[in-house]
């Protein structure tokens, strides 16, 4: 057997020390510690209850050094990044939460370094600032930059997968940091391997290629951002304004955090698209007319051979789910049917409520059973 092969196949490579990093053995100073702490305030939902034990780390070692000692004890852990696809239960997280708040912006030529703390959408602002091109349609998501490689993070046009070299992970498994090349993070649509096996890895740093292209950004894909540079698909802008008309794009949808407008108290995306195989979008096509008559074509968009993604947005709404439906604490946002969102007083338990009225209405109209995508804690839908 090709040794090397297999190994790189299902394994990243392991490696005790990182190039280009240095992680001592330990941290040099105690963590910030909070006992019974609420969890909250950590969600973009502002929903969930009190963790037992709530931990800040600052440095790798940090990081590190938590995550051993909860595996070491079986106690449970909860990773917090920026807390923007998180879905906590009332009663909260019986082990320890651990905030990932990690600081390192490091460029160098057109590679970048991104610890996972730093906040995603000021490290876009910066390497547009830099002139560089590649993440720009990305500006806006909310979160945290070591989140971004976990389901593979995606909006207008462009995904993470298309720039990140490398992911560099604490694997709990092996007790090791390793580098995983892209090659072998499995990404696609919103997954990676890092999704695929939640309680193994814990990313520490991201690397990416950026593209020098004279302050222009990448060709740009996505139709409606073509439509409203008033560009062709495929063709470049500058850096600045590829990324102004995404972030108005998104505050049009209610999809850029504000903390006082409680139409962005959501995860983003509540549900992800489903993808349906050929015989079962024509199955979906049959519903579609019996459901809303003949003419009405729904949202069809290429994924892959044999495959065909349609939007929950869509599929929300003309099951009956329109912009800002519901009468409770939680309700469908204004501006999106694809955000579900907490009107200020909301638990958990009310949102879960909606959700699962969303879903069920729209298995009954279209038979699709639309997937979560946050991730959910000590609850499911
Ligand atoms: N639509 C409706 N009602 C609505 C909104 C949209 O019917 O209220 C329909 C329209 O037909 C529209 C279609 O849904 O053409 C698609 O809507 P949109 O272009 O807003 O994109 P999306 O598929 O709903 C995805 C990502 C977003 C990302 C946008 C832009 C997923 C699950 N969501 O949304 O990502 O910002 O495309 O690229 O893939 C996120 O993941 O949190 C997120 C915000």
């Amino acid at each position: 057997m090709n040794r090397t092969r297999a190994w790189c196949a299902h394994e990243p490579r392991r490696s005790a020390w990182v190039p280009g990093l240095s992680v001592p053995s330990r941290s040099l100073e105690p963590v910030q510690e909070l006992h019974d702490a609420p969890l909250a305030p950590l969600t973009t939902f502002r929903l969930g209850g009190p963790a037992t034990r709530l931990v800040t780390a600052t440095t790798d070692a940090e990081v590190i050094d938590v995550v051993r000692e909860a595996d070491a004890n079986g106690t449970p852990l909860l990773l917090i990044g920026g807390g923007s696809n998180l879905v906590i239960g009332d009663k909260g997280f019986a082990g320890t939460a651990l905030v990932i708040a990690t600081k390192g912006f490091e460029l160098d030529g057109t590679t970048l370094e991104l610890a996972a703390g730093e906040v995603w959408t000021d490290a876009v602002a910066r390497t547009v600032e830099a002139g560089l091109a590649g993440v720009e349609c990305l500006a806006g998501i909310p979160g945290s930059a070591g989140a971004t490689p976990i389901q593979n993070v995606g909006a207008y046009g462009q995904e993470v997968s298309s720039t990140i070299t490398e992911v560099i992970a604490y694997d709990r498994h092996a007790g090791e940091t390793v580098v995983v090349p892209n090659a072998d993070c499995a990404f696609s649509y919103r997954r990676s391997r890092f999704k695929a096996d939640p309680d193994r890895y814990v990313v520490l740093r991201v690397r990416f290629r950026l593209e020098d292209a004279d302050g222009l950004s990448a060709p740009i894909k996505y139709a409606e951002t073509a439509r409203a540079l008033g560009v062709e698909p495929g063709d470049r802008v500058p850096l600045t304004a590829a990324r102004e008309t995404v972030l108005k794009l998104r505050t049009g949808k209610g999809m850029v955090l504000d903390p006082e407008d409680h139409d962005t108290w959501s995860a983003g995306s509540f549900f992800t698209n489903p993808i349906l195989t050929d015989q079962q979008f024509t199955a979906f096509h049959a519903r579609v007319r019996e459901h809303l008559g003949d003419g009405v074509e729904p949202p069809a968009y290429p994924a892959g051979e044999g495959h065909t993604k349609t939007s929950a947005a869509w599929l929300i709404d003309k099951a009956g789910f329109t912009k800002g439906y519901g009468t409770g604490p939680a309700r469908i946002s204004t501006k999106h049917t694809l955000a579900l969102t907490n009107r200020g007083g909301a638990t958990t338990e009310d949102l879960l409520g909606l959700a699962r009225e969303v879903v069920a209405g729209v298995r009954e109209a279209f038979g699709i059973t639309l997937v979560n995508e946050p991730v959910t804690v000590g609850v499911s839908l």
